[in-house]
């Protein structure tokens, strides 16, 4: 793996300065164990620190907000490496908890996906785990824990993968977009004590009300006339659905979750992202120089702006814009999915306010105690159970190669974004007749809706399928399913 690599996206290189600086003043538990093993690393692996710090969500003019990061940063640094490269990262958890890392849209090896007590057992307080694989595919992908997620997630741990292509993209330069939304007190601080809020957990999850664009509150991209720039957009936040609304670019999408798609320009200058999803876009700056253009998002009652590409005033990088991309180049994905002899399932999807389930949860005057899922705090069902995940028997058993085709009904009166680890699938058409030209790893599903996908299960191993709404999943939307 290129370890100068680490450093070559601009957005990296500002957050390691700004951790620099911001990471200090947290008192920490004794490592001593773990920093022995990391001084020990050799050369070739990444170590990667999961701690306390702090982060300007708020920018340079309010104070910081107290935070877990990845080297202490919001988000964690951009990892790099090249498509079908060793990745060899070290976690070592300078948490007071357990935690895990999960490489989100990878199709891995199963002992690396950092599933606790699936594929592996928690990272203690102070211990480390060496996660070590072959990237089979380029694009963006994420990581984050997968222990105690919702919160730890909220607290800020998580970041980007970026795998790259083996040749040069048409693109002139990557710039990454990690989306959040934060829940922050008046003094910057992260609202805690509804981390584990059962109305949040009823409902849409837990919904920030701060946005952050690479931990800061807005990003300001400056691009020369007719420069093309690839957006690397992650959507990192627990719950929150982001409709994305660029004007006066023009904006190709290029890849989903990771894939390459057959490349297209979006209505209206809209992409939405549900938790969990990337999106690649190709955005040329055809804008007069000096002119900028804002990226905006829909919240619940307006559109708020997310920050803006501005054209810088200097000569243009080329007479006139890039033409049509070609799409990027494939990765190794199943070239025939065998809808024959496919095991097909439904999954229905239930639960959450509104719902009998829930109201029969309220006429208990349950709540949820701890960390978690608890046996006490189920609100929502996959295919009628109530689970984190790897609990009980697995919702499916398939041979190596067979097709899978599950449908999911959402009989419920809130969105959800199912993810499947290990895998990419394809969106159906209605009538199981075609598929989108896109794959996903996360499927985003409005209230009362059905998606059907399919996919070869071609990847041994235990494999999580959860809602990556995250407090849903603590709170019964999790199943597990089987690959022998
Ligand atoms: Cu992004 Cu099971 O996770
Ligand atoms: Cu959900």
């Amino acid at each position: 793996m290129p370890t100068d690599g680490f450093a070559r996206s601009p957005v990296t290189r500002r957050r390691f300065l700004g951790a620099g600086v911001a990471a200090t003043c947290v008192a920490l538990p004794r490592w001593s164990q773990a920093q022995g093993r990391a001084a020990d690393a050799p050369e070739g692996v990444r170590v990667l620190r999961a701690k306390p710090g702090t982060a300007p969500l708020r920018g340079a003019d309010h104070s910081p907000t107290p935070v877990w990061g990845y080297d202490g940063t919001v988000p964690g640094p951009v990892l790099r490496v090249k498509r079908g490269q060793e990745l060899h990262v070290r976690l070592i958890n300078e948490l007071p908890e357990e935690t895990t890392l999960h490489w989100h849209g990878v199709r891995l090896p199963n002992a690396m996906d950092g599933v606790p007590h699936l594929t592996q057992a928690p990272v203690a307080a102070g211990g480390s785990f060496d996660y070590r694989f072959k990237v089979p595919d380029a694009g963006t992908f994420w990581y984050h824990p997968h222990q105690y997620a919702s919160e730890q997630l909220d607290r800020g741990l998580s970041g980007m993968l970026i795998v790259e292509e083996p040749e040069p993209v048409a693109a002139d330069r990557d710039v990454v977009l990690v989306l959040d939304d934060w829940r922050l007190k008046p003094d910057g601080a992260n609202d805690e004590a509804s981390f584990r809020s059962f109305h949040d957990a009823a409902h849409a999850g837990r919904i920030g009300t701060h946005f952050t664009v690479n931990g800061a509150p807005a990003i300001q991209i400056t691009a020369k006339q007719n420069e093309r720039l690839r957006l690397r957009v992650v959507n990192a936040a627990n719950a929150r659905v982001m409709p994305l609304r660029f004007e006066r670019v023009r904006v190709t999408v290029m890849a989903i979750d990771g894939q390459p798609a057959e490349p297209f320009e979006p209505r209206e200058g809209r992409v939405t992202l549900g938790p969990g999803n990337r999106v690649d876009l190709f955005v040329d700056c055809t804008l007069e120089p000096g002119a900028s253009a804002p990226i905006m998002l829909q919240d619940a009652r307006a559109e708020v702006s997310l920050g803006r590409v501005v054209c810088e005033a200097g000569a243009p990088v080329r007479t006139a814009p890039l033409s049509d991309p070609k799409p990027l180049p494939p990765n190794p994905l199943p070239a025939r999915i065998d809808f024959r002899n496919a095991h097909r399932l439904d999954v229905p999807l239930d639960g959450g306010a509104m719902s009998q389930m829930m109201a029969d949860a309220m006429r208990a005057g349950r709540e949820i105690p701890g960390h978690g899922i608890d046996p006490r705090a189920r609100l929502w069902t996959m295919a009628g159970q109530a689970s984190s995940g790897h609990h009980g028997p697995p919702l499916f058993s398939v041979k190596r190669g067979r097709t899978v085709m599950p449908a999911f009904a959402n009989k419920t009166a809130w969105p959800h974004g199912m993810h499947l680890h290990g895998h990419h699938f394809r969106l159906l058409d209605n009538l199981d007749d075609g598929w989108k030209p896109f794959w996903l790893d996360t499927v985003l599903m409005g209230p009362r809706e059905t998606a059907r996908i399919a996919f070869v299960a071609d990847n041994p191993g235990k494999w999580m399928i959860h809602c990556h709404m995250l407090e849903h999943h603590d709170t019964g939307m999790g199943a597990w399913f089987e690959v022998t």
